[in-house]
């Protein structure tokens, strides 16, 4: 794109402020900021004129959902197990770890997983994830596809780091990582805002913009090629989940349903999580303050709460399925952060309140584009330890005290 052609997709939308001062940056830098330009989704501001309109699409009708119970499943585990290994071992079977975050609760200026979690040794996120996976891969004697998606701010640090721990034994063959997607952050106004004058402000789009990056990334190859039918999506920051799980795979292949998360029941009714639910009459997932109180106190005939399955950001989705869905587009959150910018003057700000507007995409609103998802209820005590924030609830002394209490030495 040259500089008449950004100044017109620019100006359409009243966001010419973008080239200021290009003519006081360096030729890369004019470079660099046309293609950024070019590559701005223009769609995302009229995203958020509506959201400062109040005009977000009101839900539909929730409904609570059950799930496969702990007891269910070990009264079946063999049979699970079993199906679930045989799809590992005939190649069916891929893992993607969303490692795009920016961690900014814990306050750790690495990528998250390069955190060291050990006490008396040296046990960093990333070696908790793969010694995980590594069990999996040694009972079925068949190494499992791993997608690493990071973002353009960890990248190199992310590669470089697994390269230096030698992949913590995995055979780096199956691992692909591959770069998420970014979006532009805005003021309060809606103008689109630089970080440098030569650079807009972007951050990771959201974990919700995984696949559509792989396919970018050219990875659709490699699932046609090896024939994965099933992903197996997981978060960086749960020390303790199961990743590839054979009995989850097993149970959600024989299941039938098109996808399959992994659901922790609530500690409290009060429990901020994501709850799996049906909405409209399929899979959808209702975040904690979008309940009413009604909903949240709500029970069934056994005392069970309704609304009892809290996500883990642990599932399954068919490679098929998300490939007919590529096009439909998911839902664009918007967050309000800080972020540093360049103000009307060419001065650099660096605000200490919230000052700008991100875009976000969740990949827990690809469950309600599937047709059906089992709920698979599992031990919060054995498969649930994120590291969120640097302190309490979801902490690092809380991960640390249940790796603990699974064994795990520190
Ligand atoms: P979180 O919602 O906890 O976000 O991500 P975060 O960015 O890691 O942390 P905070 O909110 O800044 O403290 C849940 C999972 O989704 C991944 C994270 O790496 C984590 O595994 N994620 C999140 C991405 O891969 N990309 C994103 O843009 C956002």
């Amino acid at each position: 794109m040259n500089n008449i052609e950004a100044k017109a997709k620019l100006e359409a939308y009243g966001q010419l402020h973008l080239l200021d001062w290009y003519d006081e940056i360096s030729e890369f830098e004019q470079c660099q900021l046309l293609e950024q330009i070019d590559a701005l989704d223009m769609q995302l501001l009229d995203v958020f004129k509506k959201y400062q309109q109040n005009n977000e699409v009101p839900r539909g009708k929730l409904e609570p959902m059950g799930a496969l119970t702990i007891e269910e499943i070990a009264e079946n585990h063999d049979k699970f197990e079993s199906a679930g290994l045989e799809a590992i071992r005939h190649g069916k079977i891929g893992a993607v770890l969303l490692a795009g975050g920016m961690g900014t609760r814990l306050g750790f200026d690495k990528p998250k997983g390069m955190y060291n979690i050990g006490l008396t040794k040296n046990l960093y996120i990333f070696e908790c994830l793969i010694h995980n996976l590594m069990q999996v891969v040694d009972q079925a004697g068949a190494f499992v596809p791993l997608f690493i998606m990071t973002s353009e701010k960890n990248d190199e640090d992310t590669r470089e780091f697994f390269a230096e721990m030698k992949y913590f034994g995995y055979n780096p063959e199956y691992i692909h990582f591959f770069i998420q997607d970014t979006a532009p952050a805005v003021d309060a106004d809606g103008k689109i805002l630089l970080e440098e004058k030569g650079k807009i402000a972007t951050s990771p789009n959201g974990n919700g913009g995984w696949f559509s990056s792989l396919i970018k990334a050219g990875l659709l190859n490699v699932l046609q090629r090896e024939e994965i039918e099933w992903l197996n999506i997981f978060s960086v920051d749960n020390v303790l989940q199961k990743i590839a799980d054979p009995c989850f795979i097993g149970a959600t292949i024989l299941s039938g349903c098109e996808s399959g998360s992994k659901v922790v029941s609530k500690a409290d009714p009060e429990e901020r999580v994501g709850v799996l639910c049906l909405e409209n009459g399929k899979p959808s997932i209702v975040e904690y303050y979008e309940m009413t109180p009604e909903m949240i106190a709500s029970r069934e005939p056994d005392g069970r709460l309704s609304y009892n399955y809290g996500v883990i950001l642990n599932y399954l989705f068919q490679t098929k399925k998300l490939t007919e869905l590529l096009n439909n587009q998911l839902a664009v959150h918007i967050v309000n952060k800080k972020v540093p910018y360049i103000n009307k003057n060419g001065e650099f700000v660096n605000p200490t309140e919230a000052n700008a507007y991100k875009f976000e995409k969740l990949v827990l609103d690809m469950i309600h584009l599937q047709d059906s998802c089992l709920s698979y209820e599992v031990d919060r005590e054995k498969e649930f330890a994120p590291v969120k924030n640097a302190e309490g609830v979801d902490s690092v002394s809380s991960a640390r005290e249940l790796l603990q209490k699974n064994g795990i030495e520190l």
